[in-house]
């Protein structure tokens, strides 16, 4: 099959070469010139674990090419995908739909014969029946259907989910669109990933009430954490005890300093706009949009807190500042209102992340960047864990203790225990954990 990407950003990029590793010959294509010209010399704009090879394998195999020419591709293709960005629009948090309609118009100018246009782009419920009078305006002449095909990818484990989805949504209004999107999910069909088919506005709409359930989710158990503070229980015990009931699930309940990312934040909001536009207003999720905003500040005083109660012109370490591990992606990123916090309060900083620091760089001011944990701990006042990277879960706690001015290790990601920290020296304060 014949598959054109529009957007070779984050989810055009892997969901493209994932299916050109399924056989599909696909063209990714992308108006930023330089980024395709990179791409075509094998470099790969963002860090994602295993996406280099795959692209480099199938760029070589001839299934993988990438193109800023767009009209050609799209003629050709049996498949257009539209994984275009929908950030936050400035001002009042609706998705901003302006790239997809772009698509939408370029593509329609450019299609022949039939063709399914797929959007893959998170979307409001209603943007399909948009990009298809767009399209038909555009080009009255053309023979298309337009899906809603979303994506559940996690940064750091895109390609993994890819391979193996829990499911894929394909929201159709023609009964055509079904043969053809099965054919090209079709290796994942044979291994019994479900394939549900809805309708093109119940396919957008699942997208976000599924990330929103997970922010809740998470949000959640940060609040339990804080009630675990105050009670003596303890959140991972809670998060296991739930979590063994089927109906809960174990997954999402780690307690931590606030979700954030590309996508919980823009799309939490995002669906609390479509809610009041449409006069169904989501009050869980607009408490979990508020609760989250205040929890990275309440971060920032659980450290000096823990520090005793005033950090002025001492040196806080901090180690991780992307959103998650095994991504480069600062958006979001709570790290960036806990320093922000920290400085006010006339804290010196000092940072250590594996593949984030150059993006943080550019978000952050007056940091200092070091180049591993031990080189942050040095002369430190306190260490911040904020990330949980692998490179942190097994310090050497001897020698960071050696290497610090005062041994306070504030543990946002619970990834320590208090009686291995103290037994090593260090005052040790975690989430919602009484030892
Ligand atoms: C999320 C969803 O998990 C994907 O299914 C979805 O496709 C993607 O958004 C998207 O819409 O594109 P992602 O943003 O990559 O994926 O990251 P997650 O792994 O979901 O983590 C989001 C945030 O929640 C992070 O800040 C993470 O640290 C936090 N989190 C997650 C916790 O604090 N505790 C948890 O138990 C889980």
């Amino acid at each position: 099959m014949k598959i054109a990407m529009v957007g070779a950003g984050y989810v055009g990029l892997v969901t493209g070469v994932c299916l050109a590793d399924f056989g599909h010959e696909v063209i990714c294509l992308d108006r930023d010139a330089d980024k395709i010209r990179a791409l075509q010399d094998g470099i790969i704009p963002i860090y994602e674990p295993g996406l280099a090879e795959l692209v480099k394998a199938n760029t070589e195999a001839g299934r993988l090419s990438f193109s800023h020419e767009m009209k050609a591709a799209i003629g050709a293709s049996d498949v257009v995908f539209v994984a275009v960005g929908t950030p936050s629009r400035r001002g009042d948090g609706h998705a901003d739909l302006s790239y997809v309609y772009a698509a939408a118009r370029e593509i329609a100018a450019s299609l022949e014969g039939f063709t399914l246009v797929v959007t893959k782009s998170t979307v409001p419920v209603g943007t399909g029946d948009e990009v298809a009078r767009i399209i038909a305006a555009e080009n009255p002449n053309a023979d298309v259907l337009v899906v809603s095909n979303p994506e559940f990818l996690r940064e750091g484990a895109a390609i993994e989910d890819f391979k193996r989805p829990d499911r894929i949504v394909v929201g159709i209004e023609d009964e055509r669109a079904r043969a053809v999107m099965t054919e090209v999910y079709r290796p994942l069909y044979l291994n019994q990933a479900p394939l549900l088919f809805t309708s093109r506005r119940t396919a957008e709409l699942i997208k976000y009430a599924a990330n929103a359930f997970l922010a809740m989710k998470v949000t959640f158990i940060n609040e339990i954490a804080d009630l675990c503070d105050r009670t003596g229980a303890d959140v991972q015990q809670v998060a296991q005890g739930m979590g063994l009931d089927k109906r809960i699930g174990a997954k999402f309940l780690h307690a931590g300093p606030g979700y954030g990312g590309s996508c919980f934040p823009k799309d939490t909001l995002a669906l609390a706009k479509i809610g009041q536009d449409n006069d169904a207003p989501m009050r869980l999720v607009e408490a979990t949009i508020a609760v989250n905003e205040q929890r990275k500040r309440a971060m920032a005083r659980k450290i000096v807190a823990a520090c005793g109660g005033d950090v002025r012109g001492r040196t806080i370490g901090i180690l991780g500042l992307t959103f998650k591990p095994n991504t480069d992606d600062m958006r979001e990123a709570p790290s960036i209102d806990i320093i922000r916090g920290l400085q006010d309060r006339g804290a010196r900083i000092v940072a250590f992340d594996p593949q984030g620091m150059a993006a943080a760089e550019a978000v952050l001011d007056d940091v200092r960047f070091a180049d591993s944990a031990y080189a942050v701990a040095e002369g430190a006042d306190a260490l911040v864990l904020v990330t949980e990277w692998n490179a942190f879960r097994s310090l050497d706690l001897a020698r960071l203790k050696s290497l610090m001015a005062a041994p306070v290790f504030v543990d946002l990601r619970n990834v320590y225990r208090a009686p291995e920290m103290v037994r090593h020296g260090f005052t040790y304060a975690s989430l919602g954990r009484p030892d």
